[in-house]
């Protein structure tokens, strides 16, 4: 399997902070663009937005000069994830997910289909990540729910593995598995992490955080960050104080 050659650590910070749009309106979302697109490139449009607006919305950022990260998270049969994958990609977004719980012939069938599509079609593949365990799944959860024996970083590392192995560019993780993610998969492997809170910033409802400048020192390649910057009274101010500290970093 060709893997796609991102390079990503070579690029500036601007283009490794992605704000998540997580707005109940279009003209919310795009008002933060305008307003961000001169410090950062990369925006997150989620399942909320997505369903409010519809793909419109991502050629709305697109045609504002953004990149998209669409974060719908597929989990299905390996054809319909695929399918779907494709979609994205003719939409022209820089990066999708896919649940790794979905398991390794989904995973390979996705980027199969969708490195063949891209190639057909003249496209740019986007930068297809795996989401390994959501971060409010907790052991408890793990156990009780899901009926897995493993702990919740094994069984982070796992997916992140299975993955790797079946040619994803990365992995959605939070920041306190980053290391053990690194270790195990190299450092080409892309790793975006939620969960962020710069110094001093209300925790909303992420429990276990980290600093922008922890998150990339931990190994971290992208960070995803919403409410701090898009709830901040200044967005502009507090995006320039991220950036530098990311600098720092
Ligand atoms: O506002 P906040 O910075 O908490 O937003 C984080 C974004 O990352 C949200 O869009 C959330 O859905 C997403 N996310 C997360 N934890 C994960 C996966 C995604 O917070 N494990």
């Amino acid at each position: 399997m060709i893997r796609k050659t991102l390079n990503e650590n070579k690029l500036p910070v601007s283009d490794r902070l992605i704000v998540a749009l997580d707005y109940e309106t279009e003209e919310a979302a795009l008002a933060m663009v305008e307003r961000l697109s001169g410090l950062l490139t990369t925006f997150k449009v989620g399942s909320q937005l997505f369903t409010k607006c519809g793909p419109g919305i991502v050629r709305k950022i697109h045609d504002a000069g953004g990149r998209v990260f669409l974060d719908l998270k597929f989990h299905d049969i390996p054809t319909t994830v695929a399918k779907a994958g494709i979609e994205a990609a003719r939409l022209g977004v820089y990066m999708f997910n896919v649940h790794a719980s979905g398991g390794a012939t989904m995973m390979k069938r996705c980027m199969e289909m969708v490195g063949e599509a891209c190639e057909r079609e003249g496209l740019t593949r986007p930068c297809i990540i795996g989401v390994t365990l959501l971060t409010s799944i907790c052991e408890e959860t793990l156990r009780d729910d899901l009926g897995v024996t493993r702990a919740v970083s094994e069984q982070v590392v796992h997916f992140a593995r299975l993955a790797r192995e079946n040619g994803l560019d990365g992995v959605v993780a939070s920041v306190r598995e980053v290391e053990a993610i690194r270790q195990a998969c190299g450092k080409d492997f892309r790793i975006v992490t939620p969960g962020i809170r710069p110094s001093g910033a209300s925790l909303d409802d992420q429990s276990r955080v980290a600093t922008p400048g922890e998150a990339l020192r931990q190994g971290s390649d992208y960070l995803v960050i919403g409410r701090p910057i898009t709830a901040a009274p200044d967005p502009e101010k507090r995006v320039q104080e991220i950036l530098q500290e990311m600098g720092k970093a």
